[in-house]
């Protein structure tokens, strides 16, 4: 069997199929069936659009059959408006309810957060979640040692750092603002395109989780001292070759946001 199949007797030879396909790899014929390439097993991306996009059901992937398929729910569809309030309504979240989230929440969002596109629809992105209370607060204390670190350096957010590490010493957590869940995205360091999947991979759970009930906050501390701080690369023990590409505190709330503050105006250039 190749890789792709079509029912010719329910085949509208509307061509669809082919037009769409990210790789070529379907061949558009005129009134008549598409043509698939003989060798396609090797260079198809399965990205599933070809199934996805066929108005009959006529077309079977190899790998995915169209019982992994579910139809969309038109039904569901959100609005722009909708989508609009969501992205600007998100806020970062850095006063988390003293509650644990459950895991079955966080792995409801990233079942979501893993349709994010990825780079040849390679899906490397894996997800890490740290919500072991005693693993946070040792995580913690040697972010704590990491501000102390740069405080003690020339660089230019010395100065700022030794007032985070004085906060801390008030009791005040700037690290990981007590939030009881960090969610990375890791993906392999070596491939640009991982660490550009890691990112969207890590805004889609973002957006994800508001929706949710839930709230995020990136991490840009935890992700530096992750990556070059020994006793957080220690703490955190990526598996080899891997690499943060966004690291998020998740909690609940405590406090709900009225409005939306300003952003900069879009500064966009056409070329005409
Ligand atoms: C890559 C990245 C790293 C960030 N790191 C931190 C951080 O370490 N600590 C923190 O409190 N906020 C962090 N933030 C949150 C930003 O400060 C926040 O997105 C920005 O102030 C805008 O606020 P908003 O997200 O509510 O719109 C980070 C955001 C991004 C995108």
């Amino acid at each position: 069997m190749a890789i792709v199949e079509i029912n010719k007797e329910t085949c509208t030879k509307c061509n669809a199929c082919a037009i769409i396909c990210g790789a070529n790899l379907i061949i558009p014929r005129e009134n008549d069936y598409p043509r698939f390439f003989p060798n396609g097993d090797e260079f198809c991306m399965r990205c599933g659009h070809c199934v996805g996009i066929c108005p009959t059901g006529s077309l079977t992937h190899k790998e995915f059959p169209l019982e992994n398929c579910p139809p969309i729910d038109k039904t569901l569809e959100p609005s722009f408006k909708q989508v609009a309030q969501l992205i600007k309504s998100r806020r970062s979240i850095r006063e988390y309810q003293d509650k644990p989230v459950p895991r079955e929440e966080i792995e409801k969002i990233i079942d979501v957060a893993r349709y994010a596109p990825t780079g040849h629809n390679m899906q490397e992105v894996q997800w890490l979640v740290i919500d072991d209370k005693e693993k946070l607060k040792e995580m913690t204390a040697i972010g704590v040692d990491w501000f102390r670190s740069m405080a003690e350096g020339d660089a230019p957010w010395a100065v700022e750092m030794k007032g985070v590490v004085k906060m801390h010493e008030l009791g005040i957590n700037i690290f990981l603002r007590n939030a009881p869940v960090v969610v990375c995205t890791i993906a392999e360091m070596n491939s640009p395109i991982a660490a550009i999947d890691g990112v969207i991979a890590a805004s889609y759970f973002d957006l994800a989780a508001k929706a949710a009930g839930l709230g995020c906050c990136w991490n840009g501390f935890f992700q530096m001292a992750a990556q070059s701080f020994p006793a957080m690369v220690k703490a955190v023990a990526l598996p080899k070759g891997m690499r943060i590409y966004g690291a998020m505190m998740v909690g609940y709330p405590v406090f709900k946001y009225q409005r939306i503050p300003p952003r900069k105006e879009a500064r966009i250039t056409y070329y005409s």
